[in-house]
């Protein structure tokens, strides 16, 4: 069988062609990155983990109504997605001050924010995807002031999804990143979460003991990533509550 024809290979992920014109097959790869790929490593199953996690997020937020270029998993690594045209955002939301925040503004980690606060950086590993300003989106023509009004939007909604399914499971949503694309259907534009939702991309703390369950494991060395994400699912009910190895074994 002729070898699928690879469209982009990032740091954590492969697109393929997709089987329909306007789809790509998203392949999870276990490779991990911190500090714009400064920090290398392999992890066994963490691709596996977030394909699984990934589809969870994301056909629940298909379920709520907020659109996302999530069409289905394909197996245990794949996942059949719409293709979009990624805008060069990372759309960041916070609920609680951690990571860069924390150090810009000299806030200890985890202190409640008075609201939810969202931030974009520009979409660029050579720069280091630097913060940038609105004005900056809107003056470069990243996004219009509409387009930034829906994507406020909808990263609320995302927000106020992930924080209720985390909290469901005792686990407190401190920030996350997502990007989004864009889909052309005739003569309309629509905007659609895309990318992963997964724990590489978000802070997710314990409630009752503060345990990190996300990426900041492998960034900060705290132990095992695969045993963090792992227990993500299994509290989300994702695998099979006898699972706590580093192979997981996934429900269908
Ligand atoms: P930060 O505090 O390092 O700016 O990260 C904010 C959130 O964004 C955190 O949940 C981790 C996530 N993130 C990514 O998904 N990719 C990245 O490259 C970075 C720097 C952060």
């Amino acid at each position: 069988m002729a070898r699928r024809k690879k469209i982009y290979e990032g740091k954590a992920k492969i697109l393929y062609e997709g089987p329909q014109p306007g789809t790509l097959v998203q392949y999870f790869k276990d490779d991990a990155t911190a500090f714009n790929a400064e920090k290398k490593a392999t992890i066994e199953g963490k691709g596996v983990l977030n394909n699984r996690l990934s589809e969870f997020f994301m056909t629940g937020l298909n379920q709520i109504g907020v659109p996302t270029h999530f069409i289905e998993r394909i197996n245990m690594r794949e996942q059949l997605i719409r293709a979009v045209e990624i805008i060069p955002l990372e759309v960041i939301v916070r609920n609680y001050a951690a990571g860069s925040m924390a150090k810009r503004l000299g806030m200890e980690e985890g202190q409640q924010l008075p609201r939810p606060i969202i931030e974009f950086s520009y979409k660029d590993d050579a720069l280091g995807d630097p913060l940038v300003p609105e004005e900056y989106i809107i003056a470069f023509g990243w996004a219009s002031q509409q387009d930034l009004d829906d994507i406020v939007a909808l990263a609320l909604r995302v927000n106020d999804f992930m924080a209720g399914v985390m909290y469901g499971v005792g686990i407190k949503l401190i920030d996350f990143k997502i990007e989004i694309g864009r889909i052309y259907d005739g003569d309309f534009m629509r905007l659609v979460v895309a990318d992963e939702i997964s724990p590489d991309s978000c802070r997710l703390w314990d409630i009752k003991t503060g345990q990190k369950l996300d990426k900041d494991v492998f960034r900060r060395d705290l132990g095992n990533l695969t045993d963090a994400y792992t227990e993500v699912a299994r509290r989300l009910g994702v695998m099979p509550a006898n699972v706590t190895n580093t192979k997981p074994t996934l429900i269908n």
